[in-house]
């Protein structure tokens, strides 16, 4: 035996398979999907159902129907939606419930039924539990639905900062019923359409061209095609099917994220920080919408984007009822900031996905501050545009609690380096 020896590499590899299950009636006791486990065999014990409390409020007779029905032995947890609920204390809620029924490492798989923010925590929770457990996932927002089904990430936000705590461990179970997002109020359509439209410029113009001509009807009929005979166009259920498949095709090629050079960060690259400022006025996809717009001013202003193609997508974020501009984004040093900390994200290097045309881009690594500048005045005057006809802007609507404004929030990074 050579005992001299000073190091032993380990090389495994764990590959991950997961399904994106389209059904309909989910809730339907007759229907197998939700009650089924993930790798077919039967549960030995009780499983944890953990649900938004819109959810519960809107659907919780009938899932607890659906489960008494089908004898399936569950415990129900409820937790709140939104942004602000995404917290160290809403997991370890989760993981002190899954701890409560008895969860066992493989054969009990909880259920997760809730939008983004719960499918995040749950996920964490899943995720770090007796060092990883499978869980099923529901999504119940659009959003939800044709972005976080797909993938693999979960978190919380942490010291003001969005997404610091998480882990990568997709569930292998998501399922997908259009039917759910009929109940949401549009502007969490909106919101979630602001995800569509990220995936229609970096990749789908076919997917642009749905949200450009039908985006007010999608908002009002909750991209459910009402009335539609078998051969009419069916716009709701292709913009989803596109955005999945968008989704799923980017992100299969770098599930871990090992190539920080990904188009699908686009519209989340100075997004972040205005969201978790503006907390909770801004959703998720309208901060995405806005930082599409906003990069698309870069391109346009370094001459790759026809202006023409500019217009055309202030023109559709208006459509789908989304604000194309906002004070942050009208505001150069917050604008500064957001990359500088979204750098630390990448490694120090910007990787911008700039449009060269609506579904084509390429990566930038050189962008000046002159150029957020510039970019930034552009915001004003939409900004302006935008107060003088209010029909596209959703920020401080009536029923949302008014926001604090980016000038007086704390700093969470540094100016980006000249
Ligand atoms: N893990 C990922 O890769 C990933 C991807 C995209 C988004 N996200 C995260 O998702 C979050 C945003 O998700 P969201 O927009 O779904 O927010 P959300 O989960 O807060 O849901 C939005 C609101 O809709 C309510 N709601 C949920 N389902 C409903 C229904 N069927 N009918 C009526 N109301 C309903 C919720 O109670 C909440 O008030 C963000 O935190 C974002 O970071 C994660
Ligand atoms: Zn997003």
């Amino acid at each position: 035996m050579n005992t001299t020896r000073k190091r032993w590499t380990m090389r495994a590899a764990k590959e991950v398979t997961y399904d994106i299950v389209v059904t309909s009636e989910i809730f339907d006791p007759g229907n197998p999907e939700l009650g089924m486990l993930p790798c077919g065999q039967e549960s030995g014990g009780t499983r944890l159902v953990v649900m938004d409390e819109t959810v519960d409020a809107l659907f919780g007779d009938r899932i607890r129907k659906y489960f008494s029905q089908n004898d399936i032995d569950v415990e129900y947890l409820t937790l709140p939606g939104g942004d602000e609920n995404k917290t160290v204390e809403a997991f370890l809620k989760v993981a002190s419930k899954l701890t409560e029924v008895g969860t066992s490492r493989v054969g009990t798989p909880p259920i997760a039924i809730g939008g983004g923010v719960l499918q995040d925590v749950v996920g964490m929770a899943a995720s770090l539990y007796r060092r990883g457990i499978p869980y099923v996932r529901v999504p119940t927002t659009l959003l939800g639905q044709i972005d976080g089904s797909v993938s693999a990430k979960n978190g919380v936000n942490y010291e003001g900062c969005r997404n610091r705590l998480g882990t990568f461990a997709p569930p292998p179970r998501t399922l997908i019923d259009r039917g759910l997002i009929a109940t949401l109020p549009e502007r969490q359509i909106s919101s979630g359409l602001g995800e569509a439209l990220k995936m229609a410029l970096i990749k789908d113009a076919r997917l642009f061209e749905l949200l450009e001509e039908y985006g007010p009807h999608l908002v009002t009929d909750r991209l459910q095609d009402s009335g539609t005979e078998p051969g009419d166009p069916q716009p709701g259920l292709e913009v989803i099917h596109r955005a999945i498949s968008g989704m799923a095709e980017e992100l299969q090629k770098n599930l871990w994220e090992t190539d920080l050079k990904r188009i699908v960060d686009y519209g989340h690259t100075f997004s972040p920080i205005v969201e978790m400022r503006a907390l909770p006025e801004l959703h998720h996809g309208e901060a995405v919408a806005m930082d599409c717009v906003f990069s698309a001013v870069l391109a346009v202003n370094r001459g790759m984007l026809a202006p023409r193609q500019l217009a055309r997508i202030v023109d559709t974020t208006r459509r789908i009822g989304l604000a194309a501009s906002h004070p942050m984004f009208a505001d150069a040093t917050v604008m500064k900031q957001a990359l500088a900390d979204t750098m630390r994200h990448r490694d120090n290097h910007q990787y911008l996905t700039l449009l060269t045309d609506i579904g084509e881009t390429v990566f930038v690594d050189d962008l000046t501050e002159a150029e957020i500048d510039r970019a930034a005045e552009v915001m004003a005057d939409l900004l302006r545009e935008q107060e003088a006809d209010p029909r596209g802007a959703v920020v401080c609507l009536p029923d949302q609690p008014q926001a604090r404004q980016g000038h007086g929030a704390p700093e969470t990074s540094a100016p980006l380096a000249a």
